[in-house]
């Protein structure tokens, strides 16, 4: 039982990001008796954590391929893990060593080449189309589960219930961003039709499997609204403006597919001031410019801070606003 409880302690500081106590809990744990299969490996993989954030990232999966045998994974898997992991706990000299290696791997992928930019890159004013698409159709997947389950994202049903309370009827509604259609069953209340528009096929897939629907497009955001003026009167958009920096065209569009009177509802990254890049490849957006933004086409009936979803130790403060789009 002690050994048990070891390896749950071991466990519990590798998902806290503390690689090297855990790595010397499952030590611990392995003086009383042989560790499970699972757990090698977990330890193998906090040990090329440990390793990637005190020494060279050759040498720390070096150790993961001794570590894990037979079992081990493959190292640029490994590696994509490791990126995600430093960036989530802002260990950003981590995050560049692994993103530096990546970058060695020839050749890097959309998604790579684009993490290994955003950085550094004061170009960067929204996430390039070629990545939003190989991003989402890799994690498609298991989007759902991680999302719901794991990081307790809520978005979608807390929109709805803000907007509710402005206008109960809808009649020609816009989900952009559609991704799986976690938006379709809190917007089912409004009636009317439901379009979906998003960049990746996979999500789409999910979409159209879940129901709820009309149409479904695949389609980047600004290019799709510019071919539908004053087609809708609910552009809704959960979780999707964190992939968007400067936000002016994007609102421009948005009014322009937009009936009178018609509602704009989304969420935001919360940053400190102006727009900014995170360490994530995301953006955040501060109140002030949002509503500076929005001002020349939009009320802004109500902005709620919220907390968005888990990410590394905490929640990530975010923002939910229902505009109005002005005569
Ligand atoms: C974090 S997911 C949110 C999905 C869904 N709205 C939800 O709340 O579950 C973001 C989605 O926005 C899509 N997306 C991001 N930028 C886009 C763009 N410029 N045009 C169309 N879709 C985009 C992505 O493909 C992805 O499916």
């Amino acid at each position: 039982a002690e050994a048990v409880w070891g390896s749950c302690l071991a466990q519990a500081l590798y998902m806290t990001a503390d690689f090297a106590g855990s790595v010397a809990a499952f030590d611990a744990a392995e003086r009383l008796e042989p560790l499970p299969v699972n757990a090698a490996l977990t330890r193998a993989q906090a040990a090329a954590f440990a390793g990637m954030e005190t020494g060279p990232v050759e040498a720390a999966l070096d150790l993961y391929g001794q570590l894990a045998g037979p079992q081990a994974g493959d190292a640029v898997q490994l590696a994509r893990e490791a990126f995600a992991v430093f960036t989530a706990f802002e260990r950003l000299d981590a995050a560049r060593a692994v993103g530096a290696w990546l970058e060695r791997q020839a050749p890097p992928d959309v998604i790579q080449a684009y993490e290994a930019r955003v950085l550094d890159d004061p170009s960067v004013t929204r996430a390039p189309a070629d990545y939003v698409e190989a991003l989402f159709d890799d994690f498609a997947e298991r989007f759902d589960h991680q999302l719901v389950e794991m990081l307790d994202y809520r978005a979608p049903a807390e929109l709805a219930g803000m907007l509710e309370r402005y206008q109960t009827r809808f009649e020609r509604v816009l989900d952009l961003g559609c991704g799986t259609g976690l938006s379709a069953e809190p917007l089912a209340r409004f009636g009317g039709t439901l379009t979906g528009v998003d960049l990746s096929r996979a999500m789409l897939e999910r979409a159209a499997a879940r129901g709820g629907y009309a149409e479904l497009v695949q389609a980047d955001a600004l290019a799709f609204l510019a071919g539908r003026p004053a087609a809708f009167d609910l552009v809704f958009a959960a979780d999707v403006l964190i992939y968007f920096g400067d936000l002016a065209a994007l609102f421009e569009t948005v009014a322009a597919a937009l009936t009178e009177g018609g509602y704009f509802v989304f969420s935001t990254e919360l940053a400190e001031d102006g727009w900014q890049v995170l360490p994530s490849g995301r953006f955040a957006h501060a109140r002030a410019y949002v509503e500076a933004v929005a001002g020349p086409r939009f009320e802004v009936l109500e902005m709620v801070p919220t907390a968005l979803r888990r990410e590394g130790h905490s929640t990530l403060a975010g923002g939910l606003y229902v505009l109005r789009r002005k005569a």
